[in-house]
């Protein structure tokens, strides 16, 4: 019997790993690279195989990731509570890449390390089901009701690498964020410590503003201080350039799938970045009523992706929309960094829907046509006033 992980080399995964074996599984690890370092996925590989994994993938994602994800959550302006969504977006791609190799070696079994009570256990197995509703899935540390200390204990019988302390966290990366929690950042009045950063520099240590160009096309980005680069190279550009400035850092109270509160810690330094000139873009280019429209289709959107609903049918149907809107988000924008903050000040689109002449003071237009307008404002307002009164 054959079932294939879905591993990233962590205490929850590795455990799952021997849990399966212990079932009578032979294991398959599979990693899905989504924008890990290098060095780290070499050592997901290593520890996978001194594990005793039957075979072990790693599949570079990065560029769909990119394109296929994270451009499309930009031209949603996809954002849930705060949060960019960097681990939600990614899920449904590795859950695609873990079915596609379950199929290909015809496992019977998919398997995932999340717990009972986090989101990434809707966002797997929503898209399993939906891919391969015939596999069957294990969630070996939710079905165990296993607590991290008991994993712990778990991991020392089976000679698993026990986490140092400084890998208390529970830590979630790829290209368009970090996601931290756990440890003393579960009680939501705790500062979270500097160690939980590795992306973004802290914000007071911050000399010199920055100025960066972002330029868009079709809604998407396409250059940074007009270099044109290909889109994962874009994104890691995006992370360092404003993680120098501190800028991303997030740390909100979130509700969560199953309707639990949670303390959440992120820093998505290019995310944040890139979204503030992606919307600031949006406001040159599309009407009121477009922006108005699309405010409520951009929080469907997210909620999708919250929720690991990449893959229902209304997610394509906002696309189109959402697409279609993209066409003229086109041009530059110019954003100030410093200390932590990202602000407009500057943009620029040949499908600019501003009007200098109309809107300056200093013009001359006919402004006296527009008094007609002005006092049949708000009359139903002034009707109402004289019929209760
Ligand atoms: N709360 C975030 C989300 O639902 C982050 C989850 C982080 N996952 C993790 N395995 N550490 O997307
Ligand atoms: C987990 O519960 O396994 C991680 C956190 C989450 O899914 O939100």
């Amino acid at each position: 019997m054959k079932a294939v992980l879905a591993y990233s080399g962590g205490l929850d995964t590795s455990c799952c790993l021997k849990l399966l074996e212990d079932m009578g599984y032979e294991v398959i690890s599979v990693c899905v690279d989504v924008g890990l370092p290098y060095e780290e996925l070499k050592e997901v590989e290593e520890k996978a195989k001194s594990l005793g994994v039957l075979k072990h993938y790693t599949v570079d994602a990065k560029e769909e990731f990119v394109k296929d994800y994270i451009f499309r959550a930009i031209k949603a302006n996809a954002m849930y509570e705060g949060y960019p969504l960097s681990t939600a977006l990614a899920r449904p791609l590795i859950a695609k890449k873990v079915v596609e190799i379950a199929k290909k070696e015809g496992a019977e079994a998919i398997a995932h390390g999340c717990t009972g009570k986090g989101n990434d256990q809707f966002r797997f197995e929503t898209t399993i089901r939906i891919l391969a509703p015939e596999i069957k899935i294990i969630a070996p540390i939710r079905d165990l009701n296993l607590t991290r200390e008991e994993e712990i204990e778990y991991a020392k019988k089976k000679n698993i690498p026990i986490p140092k302390e400084s890998k208390k966290y529970s830590i979630d990366e790829n290209l368009w964020g970090r996601s931290i929690e756990g440890s003393d950042l579960e009680d939501p009045k705790n500062f979270p410590s500097e160690e939980v950063y590795a992306w973004t520099k802290n914000p007071v240590e911050d000399k010199e503003e920055e100025v960066v160009e972002i330029e868009f096309k079709e809604g998407v980005p396409i250059a940074i201080n007009g270099e044109k680069l290909n889109p994962v190279e874009l994104i890691r550009k995006a992370n360092e350039i404003a993680g120098k400035h501190g800028v991303g850092r997030i740390d909100i109270i979130e509700d969560r799938i199953i309707g639990l509160k949670s303390r959440e810690v992120y820093e998505c330094p290019g995310a944040i970045m890139l979204l503030t000139a992606h919307k600031a873009l949006e406001q040159l280019v599309l009407t009121r009523e477009e922006i108005k429209f699309k405010e409520i289709v951009d929080n469907l959107y997210s909620e999708l992706i919250y929720k690991g609903l990449w893959f229902d049918p209304l997610k394509e149907d906002l696309d189109a929309f959402i697409d279609k809107t993209q066409e003229r988000v086109e041009g530059k924008v110019w954003l100030k960094l410093f200390g932590g903050s990202v602000r407009v000040v500057g943009r620029e689109s040949r499908y600019s829907l501003y009007s200098k002449e109309l809107v300056s003071f200093d013009e001359k237009t006919d402004q006296k046509e527009v008094a007609g307008m002005v006092k049949y404002h708000g009359i139903q307002a002034v009707l109402y006033r004289k019929v209760t009164k």
